[in-house]
């Protein structure tokens, strides 16, 4: 899919992801003090708009116009700002050291396009910054529920912690289970999941 694509997505459906932020992102950056935070490929903004409520300075990037459109006025309508840039993360250069915590969450790239958005993901990272990526896992093609139906796209824990690993200290890179709530009952998804940090 490309960014037009993603646009007539977006705007087809009111929200096509949750109002609330994902639960592993939720998890692995509640207990963190609020700080400056990026969200690479947000979307409608649900992980972004939720940091900001937390007192983030919080920026969402985006390919999608219309997705970032609808992230800002989300945003206004629940009281809080957001940075929001519509970017290709392709060529996309955030500062380097800026941010206290990156968000990566269901970019399904092919590996050869997502390493270099790691990387500089990474490299964005303030000393003592958290990392959190999650994704649809390699896995969930044979055993879970949903998620792209393409391999190519679709990562192991140790594909994403050996992208980052030469610049950050992986803390988690695992295989973890979503429950997803269907017309035929709740399924099971299979996501990535990796958290790390640039050292202090
Ligand atoms: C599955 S959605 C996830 C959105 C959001 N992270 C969330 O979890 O709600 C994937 C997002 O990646 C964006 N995306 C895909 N490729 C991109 C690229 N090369 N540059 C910027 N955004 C991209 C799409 O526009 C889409 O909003």
């Amino acid at each position: 899919m490309d960014a037009g694509d993603w646009d007539d997505r977006y705007r087809d459906t009111e929200l096509v992801w949750s109002a609330g932020p994902n639960l592993f992102v939720e998890q692995q950056s509640g207990d963190l003090p609020a700080g400056r935070s990026l969200d690479l490929a947000a979307g409608e903004g649900r992980n972004a708009i939720w940091l900001a409520e937390r007192g983030w300075d919080s920026t969402a990037v985006d390919y999608s116009s219309v997705a970032i459109d609808k992230a800002r006025q989300i945003a206004e309508r629940r009281g809080v700002t957001i940075t929001t840039e519509v970017a290709d993360l392709g060529g996309y250069l955030p500062t380097q050291g800026a941010y206290d915590l990156v968000i990566i969450a269901y970019l399904q790239l092919v590996e050869a396009e997502l390493t270099p958005i790691l990387r500089r993901a990474a490299a964005a990272l303030a000393s003592g910054g958290r990392f959190v990526l999650v994704s649809h896992d390699l896995s969930n093609l044979d055993q879970g529920y949903g998620g792209p139906q393409e391999a190519s796209v679709l990562t192991t824990p140790n594909q994403v912690a050996e992208a980052i690993g030469g610049a950050l200290t992986i803390d988690l890179a695992e295989v973890v289970e979503r429950h997803v709530q269907t017309d035929g009952g709740q399924k099971t998804a299979l996501d990535t999941l990796v958290v790390a940090r640039r050292s202090a």
